[in-house]
């Protein structure tokens, strides 16, 4: 991944997305392009990965959530998932060293307990290892889906009622927020898709009502750090209105 250090001087940080969330899509397209198997378009990808976390460390982003592996990605061929977990686990421990001395914390969203147990094993230990650090939040979203997460909290909720220690009037959106995976971080400013697709693929589906959506047709292991840096400076451009209007325009939105 090429840097521009010109590029980043322009950016204007107090401006900056303070949740990036990214939809890394385009591996397989990547790899068959050049005649390649698709794990090699993965394995591509693990280090457009590494660089992207350089990238936020160094701007100053708040949290980075990556979409890794979702609830439907079981239902690839298993020499692609056995290779996927492979590159997660390799990626969890090579990067441990790094994280730790960089001040990045590593987080989970999603059914961790559906990983091989290896991985979940690597997993804990590195959490645990950065449970302090608060210079970057690295969230991996594996073996996450929307709409898994959100029938989990609906679940949840209701045994909370039957059980009593909550009514039904105490159900508000912010409740709602705190029984999801993400409880604890801010919702995305800023979601990025690469590979050209116009959709969120059952990722961040409550959390995105008002996340900047920007979709970039290069192939995740094409993506570089001057690409990231021109998608951050064209969401500094943007007028985020919540749904209100502001002095330069009249027009909802
Ligand atoms: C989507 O591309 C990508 C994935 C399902 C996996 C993403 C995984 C990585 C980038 C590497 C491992 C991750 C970490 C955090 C080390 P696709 O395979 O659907 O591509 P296609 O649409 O071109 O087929």
């Amino acid at each position: 991944m090429k840097s521009n250090s010109r590029q980043d001087v322009i950016l204007n940080s107090a401006a900056l997305p303070s949740h990036v969330a990214i939809i890394m899509d385009g591996n397989g397209r990547w790899a068959k392009k050049k005649m390649m198997n698709r794990v090699k378009g993965h394995e591509q990808g693990s280090q457009i990965v590494r660089s992207v976390v350089t990238a936020c460390r160094e701007l100053g982003i708040d949290t980075l959530t990556l979409y890794a592996f979702s609830t439907e990605n079981w239902e690839r061929p298993k020499y692609e998932v056995t290779a996927l977990m492979m590159l997660l686990k390799k990626f969890i421990v090579s990067e441990r060293e790094d994280l730790l001395k960089n001040n990045i914390r590593l987080s989970i969203i999603g059914q961790k307990h559906k990983l091989p147990l290896d991985v979940q094993k690597e997993i804990d230990a590195t959490m645990a290892l950065t449970k302090d650090n608060n210079k970057l939040l690295l969230n991996l979203a594996l073996s996450y889906g929307s709409r898994e997460e959100i029938t989990t909290a609906v679940k949840q909720i209701a045994q909370k009622i039957e059980s009593k220690d909550l009514n039904l009037n105490d159900i508000t959106q912010d409740l709602i927020s705190e029984h999801l995976y993400t409880k604890a971080m801010p919702d995305p400013d800023l979601i990025i898709r690469t590979g050209g697709e116009y959709r969120l693929s059952n990722f961040l589906l409550w959390q995105a009502a008002y996340s900047e959506i920007y979709i970039s047709d290069t192939l995740w292991p094409d993506f570089t750090k001057d690409e990231f840096i021109k998608i951050l400076k064209n969401f500094q451009e943007r007028d985020r209105r919540f749904g209100k209007v502001t002095c330069s325009t009249s027009n909802d939105g």
